[in-house]
């Protein structure tokens, strides 16, 4: 099997290779000999072959895509790669996501510009199969990402020639979803001899922040709120993250859905609105529900037990989940906007517990931090961000939150994340124009965003840790590796 890597290409390695000298080449063959073996088309060719022979460029240390060293990032034929800020602010970067259940794709300039937005939801098949279906969710996909894509380009007035990269999420998410998006960059890329970045989807739910501040540098704290994850970090700087803390069951956004679910409430703006929007009726102090995990003097979360908690409530209210809400009698609707509003109160304190230890641990390892961004789906919640500022505040650090429509998925934080990391030179060559269907990517639907911190570790996790990927914090750290020691060559062989 032939994987293409995003991510395995050494950044020294990327921007040498637009600096033609022969001493790169030197260098090159000798950090890598094997780089230098095929010519363009037999690289193309092994490239799509699925050969058992041909490594699994999957770990942090493998080396770079074979093919890389023929290929000419000079898409537009215009530009010409620096440092400078004129180049930043000319680059052009299309973003596309497809890791759950939302269909995206944005085009951002390299100065945080959004020039266009595009998002298509499957609204419809979560109210029908009331969460995500991955098969039906794929086939969403397949349906709409080339308009979406378009689109994209066409409210942004460019064509692809005017891109200077391609940016996807590769993980974590559904697979057959992010086979999708994939797909869709990597044709996109190949014919129009672009380069490529993989994205991670929770460094972009972090990342687009920085789009929002432009004072928010590193090193900053982060929650980071979805359906599938609940992740505390550090974020020291791009690409390196300190995992605090994390879920050792469901995530906040899950436990959001399954209470709109279960209460029966419309649930095409997905979960979490509902519930929301419902709570403003409520007691929030009527149901007594347990904080989780109260007893843990750590930064992970569990959701699990407080989901328990709410649909033994339902049930003893006899609240019947097929009758939607603008059917309930007065009584029934009282009793559901009394759960709502208990529920988010006491999901939302365990956040502001966990917060509050984590920013004090990670001023401890960070002093300098004078930030705390709060971003991904469920931090479109005004209760969330509201409850959550007062604890930020009072440790003395700036809380930023992106808007709403940049916390849920969208196209903008995959495209803003890919820049990030093309104008340092983390990107792979365009990929070939044609690819088989049966193609192998590189997908990585588990894939941690950064190192554990020690004294964060649970004895309450329960996460299964069979075939998850080496975390994006690893592989750049192997990657900066690298090209130290590539530097380190280059000075001895010029003195
Ligand atoms: O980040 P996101 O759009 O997708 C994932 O990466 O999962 O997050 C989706 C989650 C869903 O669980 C949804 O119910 C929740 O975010 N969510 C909310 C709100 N808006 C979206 N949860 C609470 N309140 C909201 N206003
Ligand atoms: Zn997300």
């Amino acid at each position: 099997m032939v994987r293409l890597s995003f991510f395995t290409l050494s950044p020294a390695i990327s921007r040498f290779n637009i600096y033609p000298s022969g001493i790169i080449s030197v260098l090159l063959a000798v950090t890598n000999p094997s780089l230098f073996r095929l010519p363009k088309q037999q690289q193309h060719h092994q490239l799509k072959t699925k050969s058992p022979t041909l490594p699994l460029l999957t770990s942090p240390l493998s080396s770079p895509s074979p093919n890389f060293q023929r290929t000419r990032f000079y898409s537009t034929g215009a530009r010409v790669f620096s440092n400078s800020n004129y180049f930043d602010d000319n680059l052009v970067v299309l973003g596309i996501e497809t890791s759950c259940d939302d269909t995206a794709a944005a085009i951002v300039r390299g100065n945080g510009e959004i020039l266009s937005q595009v998002i298509s939801s499957q609204a419809d098949l979560l109210a029908q199969y009331g969460g995500v279906a991955p098969k039906q969710a794929e086939e969403a996909h397949s349906r709409v990402i080339g308009k979406v894509v378009q689109d994209a380009l066409d409210r942004a007035n460019l064509t692809e020639k005017d891109l200077s990269a391609v940016a996807v999420t590769i993980g974590p998410g559904l697979s057959l979803c992010l086979r999708v998006g994939v797909r869709k960059a990597r044709r996109v890329a190949g014919e129009f001899n672009l380069p490529m970045v993989g994205v991670h989807h929770m460094e972009a739910h972090a990342l687009v922040a920085r789009l929002v501040e432009q004072e928010l540098s590193f090193p900053f704290m982060a929650l980071l709120i979805s359906g599938g994850h609940n992740l505390l970090v550090l974020a020291h700087k791009l690409g390196q993250y300190t995992q605090l803390g994390t879920t050792v069951d469901d995530a906040i956004g899950e436990a959001f859905d399954k209470t709109a679910k279960w209460l029966g409430l419309d649930m095409r703006r997905s979960g979490g609105p509902a519930v929301e929007e419902l709570a403003l009726e409520g007691d929030a102090k009527s149901v007594k529900f347990n904080v989780p995990m109260k007893n843990h003097k750590d930064c992970n979360f569990s959701y699990a037990g407080l989901k328990t908690q709410v649909r033994l409530a339902i049930e003893a209210k006899e609240i019947d989940c097929k009758c939607p809400l603008s059917s309930a009698t007065n009584e029934d609707r009282r009793n559901r906007a009394d759960i709502a509003a208990s529920f988010q109160r006491v999901a939302v304190l365990h956040l502001e517990e966990k917060c509050e230890r984590a920013i004090d641990w990670a001023l401890e390892l960070e002093p300098s931090i004078k930030h705390m961004v709060v971003s991904g789906g469920v931090a479109s919640n005004k209760y969330v961000r509201l409850r959550l500022s007062h604890i930020v505040e009072n440790k003395n650090l700036k809380l930023v939150c992106p808007p709403p429509s940049l916390c849920t998925d969208n196209g903008v934080m995959v495209a803003w994340t890919g820049l990030e990391h093309f104008r340092v030179g983390r990107y792979d060559p365009p990929p070939p124009t044609i690819e088989p269907d049966d193609y192998v990517y590189d997908l990585r639907p588990r894939w941690p965003l950064g190192e554990e911190y020690a004294k964060g570790r649970s004895e309450a996790r329960s996460m299964r840790t069979a075939r998850i990927h080496p975390s994006l914090t690893s592989i750049i750290r192997a990657d900066d590796s690298l090209q130290q020691q590539t530097q380190n060559v280059a000075r001895k062989i010029v003195s």
